[in-house]
């Protein structure tokens, strides 16, 4: 069987009351129309249609060139929308499956369902179905007194007895390709003015044709965003499907409603995140680590046994056993050394902090390369920015800085080399040297034997 998938997003979203397109409102800090993408793409293994409108060219942008897209010019409604797929699809395909690019908590796993119940079906398609107490403006199915489905009724269009009818139409369909292609024309204008896919109903029993319901059994999945506040309700329905995957995979949350772990990132087992932790992006954190509480981690790789406390790291990469925090600044580029320890009120911008390295208190590290077994002295501070040029400073292994120790980049600090408290380090330092003083002068050269 040949299947191709169509994802109607040229809606324009106007309660949504923003600039932005309603399909690329984030949620989990992805953009909506990629879950449905993601799913669309996972269930039929092609490549989806997506029909854009408002907002075309940000859509086209956000997907970029892994979709094809088609544009509906003028939104004349859901049967409109897939019409313009026809000179695209028409003889490529078995099944057509149809989704919305608003309906970002639909599972791949049911749209496979809804393909695999058409393939076993005689008629012409196959329905998702919910029943549902509160209606949502969703059209409502009606069936015929023997339980066959017979149409589908809009709000805006049914009786009262009919709009007490609690079985209610997703709006996503699994068609028999060439039966949709030769029927879709024939719909007829709405009152309201609006080409309705739904009339395909009325349109395939009133030929003698077969439409089949499937019930949708978590209702969570169809809905559908069109405020703010359906953009709240899915964010919190997807936060706890992906919390709950990783409590199952073996991760601990103490508080799993402030716990908020993005659609990509990776946790290992037995690792622990505390309240109000925010993990986003393309992170991935190990096994047995401590993470928060009040913490934020966007696209960093985290190895194994790490503690992580009230801290922000962004952009980075931390071995084993590395301790940060509490109240930590790891900006973009830095990537700190299995055992490093980085402790209260730090800020570590691109640089490099060698294996058990340690910043215990109030240090800014900026552009420089820290070799191994280091003491930063509470305080140090590279003086990076000259006014116009960002300075690289070097920092060899065994070096001890001094409280205070103000390094005047671009300078280096020779293997083993030491400051006293309050230094300003304006030259470079030779190994095994001893600095003081403002502007610091060498008071005491140390050979490598007299270590011994
Ligand atoms: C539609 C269904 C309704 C179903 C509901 C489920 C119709 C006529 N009605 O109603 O039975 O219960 O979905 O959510 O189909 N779109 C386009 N181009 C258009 C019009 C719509 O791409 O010209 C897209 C929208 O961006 C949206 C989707 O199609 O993603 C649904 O459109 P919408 O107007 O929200 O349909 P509903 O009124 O919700
Ligand atoms: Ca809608």
């Amino acid at each position: 069987m040949r299947f191709s998938a169509v994802i109607l997003a040229a809606g324009q979203g106007v309660r949504m009351h923003s600039r932005l397109p309603k399909v690329l409102h984030p949620i989990m800090g992805k953009p909506m129309i990629r879950y449905a993408w993601d799913a669309a793409r996972q269930a039929v293994q092609v490549t989806p249609v997506v029909i854009v409108g408002h907002g075309a060219d940000e859509v086209r942008e956000q997907l970029g060139d892994e979709a094809v897209f088609i544009l509906q010019e003028a939104q004349l409604g859901t049967g409109h929308a897939v019409q313009q797929a026809a000179p695209l699809l028409k003889g490529k395909s078995d099944l057509v499956l149809v989704t919305y690019g608003d309906m970002p908590l639909l599972r791949s796993g049911t749209l496979i369902t809804l393909c695999e119940a058409q393939r076993n079906h005689r008629g012409v398609f196959t329905m998702l179905t919910v029943t549902a107490d509160e209606p949502r403006g969703f059209g409502r199915v009606v069936r015929r007194p023997d339980g066959r489905i017979l149409e589908v009724v809009e709000e805006a269009q049914a009786t009262t007895e009919q709009r007490s009818i609690r079985e209610l139409n997703c709006g996503v369909y699994c068609f028999r390709a060439d039966w949709l292609w030769e029927t879709l024309p024939k719909i007829a204008l709405s009152p309201k003015g609006e080409y309705y896919l739904t009339d395909l109903v009325g349109l395939a029993t009133a030929e003698g044709n077969e439409v089949q319901g499937l019930p949708l059994t978590d209702a969570t999945e169809c809905v559908g965003v069109n405020t703010r506040v359906h953009l709240a309700e899915v964010e919190m329905v997807m936060r706890s499907r992906i919390n709950e995957a990783w409590m199952l995979a073996g991760v601990t949350m103490i508080d799993p409603q402030t716990t908020y772990v993005g659609p990509d990132a990776k946790l290992g087992e037995d690792t622990l995140l505390l309240p109000n932790t925010i993990i986003s992006g393309n992170t991935h954190i190990g096994n047995e680590c401590e993470v928060g509480p009040n913490t934020i981690i966007e696209n960093t790789k985290i190895g194994d046994r790490c503690r992580i406390i009230a801290s922000m790291i962004e952009n980075c990469e931390i071995e084993d056993d590395v301790h940060v925090g509490p109240f930590t600044h790891i900006r973009s580029g830095t990537h700190l050394a299995h055992g490093v320890h980085v402790g209260n009120f730090g800020e570590i911008k691109q640089s490099y902090l060698g294996p058990h390295t340690k910043m215990g208190h109030f240090s800014y590290i900026g552009d420089a390369v820290v070799g191994a077994n280091v003491n930063i002295g509470c305080g140090t501070v590279t003086c990076n920015f000259d006014g116009v040029n960002k300075n690289r400073t070097e920092i060899e292994d065994n070096v001890f800085l001094g409280s205070d120790t103000m390094l005047v980049a671009p300078v280096k600090m020779g293997a083993g080399s030491k400051t006293g408290a309050g230094t300003v380090v304006t030259k470079d330092i030779p190994a095994d040297n001893l600095a003081v003083g403002v502007p610091a002068r060498i008071v005491r050269y140390q050979s490598s034997q007299d270590k011994e």
